[in-house]
């Protein structure tokens, strides 16, 4: 059965090999993003069940746009990946040295882009329709250690707080809910470390989890929301 899948952040690193991922499954890919790469770019014209749309997720316009086709459509939405998300190298300090006004913008994209995809898209979600959400083990509360990047944090448990009232209020549409943390990747997000490190994952890597355990959501608990990219349950 062809799928009919969202991703957010499409244009490079996780989201760019979520997208080819379910290319190579046969699915029809509507890819977000806010640069589209050539890399992106040259995927589309290789493949006919892929769209790709510029869009800031920040912006209600930009993504009432970017999803036009995809509600012209009108077809149920299998799996909406948001992806899409923005890091500082500069918050790695204290809250002394911390920009907090750049905070608000980095909340907007992390936590109420997913959001306003969702929104965007919610009479295509249904029974079935899963949401995905790339969160972080640093929104984690209950896991927390860091002494610094206060907004990056933030924002990813915000993202995880709007995910769980999601899938409160998707019960009674049997569509569900589900925040990954992707693992430490290599990608410039990651940052140099992550290309040196054994202990860092390919976005090809986590992509090709993720998609595994989304695809095969059934044998997930519901109450299981909050997990790795290998299924390792994470406190909020
Ligand atoms: N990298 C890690 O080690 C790590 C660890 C934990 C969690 N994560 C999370 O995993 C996700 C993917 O990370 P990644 O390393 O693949 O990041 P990445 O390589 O920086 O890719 C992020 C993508 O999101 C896009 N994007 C950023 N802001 C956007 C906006 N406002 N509207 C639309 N698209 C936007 C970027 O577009 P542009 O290129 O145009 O900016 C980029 O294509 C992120 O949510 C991140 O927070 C990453």
């Amino acid at each position: 059965m062809e799928r009919t899948i969202i991703v957010t952040g499409a244009g490079r690193g996780l989201g760019y090999s979520i997208a080819r991922k379910h290319l190579d499954m046969g699915d029809r890919v509507y890819a977000i993003d806010y640069n589209l790469t050539d890399e992106l770019r040259s995927l589309a014209e290789a493949s006919e069940k892929l769209s790709i749309y510029q869009c800031d997720i920040g912006s209600t316009e930009s993504v009432a746009e970017a999803v036009k086709d995809v509600l012209a459509a009108g077809r149920q939405l299998n799996i909406i990946y948001n992806v899409a998300g923005i890091y500082r190298f500069e918050d790695k300090t204290g809250l002394e040295h911390t920009d907090l006004d750049a905070g608000l913008h980095m909340f907007n994209v992390n936590a109420l882009g997913a959001l306003r995809i969702c929104k965007a898209v919610w009479p295509l979600i249904q029974k079935g329709t899963l949401v995905v959400n790339i969160s972080s083990e640093a929104g984690s509360i209950g896991g927390s250690r860091r002494k610094q990047e206060y907004c990056y944090c933030m924002s990813k448990a915000a993202l995880n707080m709007g995910a769980k009232i999601l899938s409160n209020e998707l019960w009674d549409r049997s569509a569900r809910v589900i925040n990954f943390h992707p693992g430490w990747l290599r990608t410039p997000m990651g940052g140099p470390g992550a290309f040196a490190s054994k202990h860092s994952v390919s976005p090809d890597e986590s992509a090709e989890n993720i998609v595994n355990i989304a695809v095969n959501i059934d044998e997930v608990p519901r109450d299981q929301m909050f997990m790795t990219h290998t299924g390792d349950i994470l406190p909020w």
